[in-house]
């Protein structure tokens, strides 16, 4: 589902060079729930930001469910993200001015998805995480953990084969993050969801099919 080879990645200003990611390969399979650990600044968000196709690599090339991507900033690839990919982040990233239910419609009006259409759907989506009695509600108004279940309604409302989700219960206390953990266990098993998570958290990432340690921008295990 996302293949990745001879990846790397080198951020450049007029001063410094820093290297990211150093020659990275890593194939992660259909249905599998892959989950990525490693210290601060050893390439974690980059490598995942790198096969949600939000940045781009200095050298290698990234598959996505066969599609190799070459031209990063196209309007094509624009659309196949936002097809094929749902992000989930550690600080949720909700709109403080949308109430929950506009807030996981979002990605269906970028879709151009009709009005109803794009209703029915997201109060789906908001029911399989519990919360279709908070639709009203805005993010200010609800927990941690009721925020990134919001964050993972509006990720799946597109029904994209892949998650991408950065640390998704760094912000939460582990009651509330082992109920993010069972939702998104729950969406690789019913959905068949293919999941990449970045945690710091050892007992989540022994809950996923694989793990995948990062040092220093390579690949250790
Ligand atoms: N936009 C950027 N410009 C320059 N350096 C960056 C940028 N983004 C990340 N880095 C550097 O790349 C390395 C990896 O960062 P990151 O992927 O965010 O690490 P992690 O998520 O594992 O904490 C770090 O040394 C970081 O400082
Ligand atoms: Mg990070």
């Amino acid at each position: 589902m996302i293949s990745i080879q001879n990846l790397s990645k080198v951020y450049r200003t007029k001063t410094i060079e820093t290297t990211a990611l150093n020659n990275i390969n890593l194939d992660v399979k259909k249905g599998e729930f892959l989950s990525i650990m490693g210290p601060s600044g050893c390439g974690k968000s980059t490598l995942l930001n790198i096969m949600g196709l939000l940045d781009e690599p200095s050298k290698g090339s990234v598959e996505i469910d066969g599609q190799s991507i070459s031209n990063y900033n196209s309007k094509s690839t624009a659309r196949f993200r936002n097809q094929k990919l749902g992000f989930i982040f550690q600080s949720f990233h909700l709109i403080p001015d949308l109430n929950i239910l506009d807030n996981v419609e979002l990605p269906l009006l970028y879709a151009k998805v009709g009005r109803k259409e794009r209703r029915q759907r997201s109060e789906q989506a908001l029911e399989s995480v519990g919360l279709k009695n908070r639709m009203r509600h805005f993010p200010s108004q609800l927990s941690g953990g009721q925020k990134q279940r919001v964050a993972i309604a509006r990720a799946i409302v597109g029904k994209p084969a892949i998650i991408l989700a950065d640390e998704p219960t760094g912000n939460l206390d582990s009651a509330m993050g082992n109920e993010v953990m069972e939702i998104l266990l729950r969406l690789n098993k019913v959905m068949d969801t293919t999941i990449v998570m970045v945690t710091h958290d050892a007992s989540m990432a022994g809950k996923t099919n694989r793990l995948v340690r990062l040092y220093d921008g390579t690949q250790i295990q």
